[in-house]
């Protein structure tokens, strides 16, 4: 019987096909994002469309700019070819948090962590970012701090 539930578990395992990732990807709530070597968009799954509000045919192609504050560019674009170059991110594991730009042009709080695609020879080839739009959590989280200001203040 054990043997029998092994084999099933295995094959279970054998049909989670390419079809399965790619639909895990394409659907996910959480935003997917993936740019090439020049910062290109080339890939950018239903969760993007629903943060930023930009459709899949109207981001791929285009420079990542159209969702970076202005004033954030440099850091990103210094930060994003210095990593392409040296294969290493501080983003990996610990969330970066900033302001992103969505298409009816308001500013929402997202977080996110990066993951370096590499070839066979160990270069860089792109980076994916899995982003979460937070805006609410940073409002109720602002909100809180000025009560506790004011109470502190009282006291
Ligand atoms: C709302 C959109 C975005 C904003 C506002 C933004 C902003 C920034 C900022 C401020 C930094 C510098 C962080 C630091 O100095 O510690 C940075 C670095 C970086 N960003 Fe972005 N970014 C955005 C989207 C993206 C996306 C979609 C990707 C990848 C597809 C990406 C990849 C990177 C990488 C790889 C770095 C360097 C990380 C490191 O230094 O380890 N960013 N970005």
């Amino acid at each position: 019987m054990l043997e029998f539930m092994e084999t099933m578990m295995a094959d279970e395992t054998a049909s989670i096909g390419d079809g399965i990732y790619k639909t895990i990807v394409e659907d996910s709530p959480v935003a997917v994002i993936y740019a090439d070597e020049g910062g290109v968009v080339r890939l950018w799954n239903r969760g993007a469309e629903e943060i930023f509000g930009w459709k899949q045919e109207e981001a791929l192609g285009r420079s990542m700019d159209f969702i970076i504050p202005e004033k954030y560019r440099v850091r990103h674009w210094e930060g994003y070819f210095r990593t392409m170059k040296t294969g290493t991110t501080k983003y990996g594991r610990t969330l970066l948090a900033v302001p992103g730009l969505t298409k009816s042009g308001g500013t929402i709080s997202i977080e996110f962590n990066v993951l370096l695609l590499k070839s066979a020879s160990g270069a860089t080839v792109g980076i994916a970012a899995f982003l979460m739009d937070v805006t609410a959590r940073r409002q109720k989280d602002m909100e809180l701090r000025k009560r506790i200001a004011t109470l502190e203040a009282k006291s």
